[in-house]
């Protein structure tokens, strides 16, 4: 029986595929270290080690042990983290999110000591730190948008204060980076980057964060400032907004189901993109390969460089200093 197949037998794409030298050599994609960020959790107290359950592998530390752990991902290979802390008390305004001796602010200071050359970014936002567990100033049940601005600007210029490559606000008020960029400015810092977490979607892969930052709304959801799932178009105008503002690079989060929205921002835009591989990600690939059902390091090597593929410049994710380790075998 004849084949007619245009281009066949001329064309034979697995000619490329045989040999591992040459698959590599025509390999488009790559994943490298410099692409990762290592969130951490930073608790008070000391000598504390608190596993988070439903992430297996990550633990809330408290700042001795929280170095440790910064130094042993330097050690690995990982070049950048991200420092999320859980404040020994919340009140209604978030007020340690921007005390400059508050639990980020000593975390980076005691992480910037043990580790010069580390890239420290903060995350900013208020619902780690506010009794109600929303990311915003409220008035009874309603998340005020311009009353917040100053104070996620005060927790920006805190962090640069204490030490901070970066800052990165994941509170998604309008207006938030603008209102940074000015603090940021005005206190000296303007040659501090802003990566906003610019198309954040109200996602259920949040949930395992939640047990580790402790930042469970307390009434509601985050529907009234997250995006939409059923929305592309709009986390494009969400991001253009915020690139005016005078972010530097600009996020999809959650990373898995938002792989259109990393193509689409790197398209149009062209600018520095990163991608949260989030909580309920993470907590996924570790429950089946707990199991048996996948291979963890293939899953994970795989996943990650698809989120290159798609367009993302670099990747938030806690599996980074497994990752390092595997890429140096
Ligand atoms: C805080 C914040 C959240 C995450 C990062 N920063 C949670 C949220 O919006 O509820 C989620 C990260 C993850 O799930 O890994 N605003």
């Amino acid at each position: 029986m004849k084949y007619i197949v245009p281009g066949f037998p001329i064309q034979r794409m697995r000619r490329l595929r045989e040999n591992p030298t040459v698959r590599e050599m025509v390999r488009e994609n790559h994943l490298r270290p410099e692409d990762l960020i290592y969130p951490l959790f930073v608790v008070p107290g000391e000598n504390v080690n608190n596993p988070v359950s439903s992430m297996p592998g990550v633990s809330q530390l408290s700042i001795d042990l929280l170095v440790k752990e910064a130094v042993d991902a330097v050690k690995a290979g990982v070049k950048a983290v991200e420092i999320f802390g859980i404040p020994p008390e919340k009140d209604g305004f978030g007020s340690g999110a921007y005390d400059p001796n508050g639990i980020v602010q000593e975390a980076v200071r005691a992480v910037r000591k043990a580790c010069p050359d580390l890239y420290i970014i903060t995350d900013v936002c208020l619902c780690q730190f506010t009794d109600h567990g929303h990311c915003g100033i409220v008035e009874g049940h309603r998340v005020l948008n311009d009353p917040t601005l100053a104070y996620l600007g005060r927790a920006a210029v805190s962090h640069a204060q204490a030490g901070a490559d970066m800052v990165a606000p994941s509170d998604m008020m309008d207006g938030r980076v603008s209102a940074i960029r000015a603090a940021l400015d005005e206190a000296g810092f303007n040659h501090i980057p802003i990566m906003s977490y610019s198309a954040k979607y109200a996602s259920a892969f949040y949930g395992p964060f939640r047990e580790a930052a402790e930042s469970t709304p307390q009434w509601g959801d985050r529907r009234s400032y997250q995006m939409d799932p059923g929305n592309s178009n709009e986390a494009l105008r969400e991001t253009a907004l915020d690139i005016q503002e005078g972010c530097d690079i600009i996020m999809v989060k959650p990373g898995l189901s938002y792989m259109d929205i990393i193509y689409r921002l790197k398209q149009d835009f062209g600018m520095p993109v990163a991608v949260y591989n989030v909580s309920g990600e993470y907590a996924m690939v570790k429950a089946a390969a707990a199991n048996g059902w996948i291979d963890e390091k293939k899953t994970v090597l795989e996943i990650l460089l698809s989120f290159k593929r798609s367009g993302a410049d670099m990747i938030i994710t806690y599996h980074a200093k497994d990752v390092v380790r595997w890429l140096a075998e």
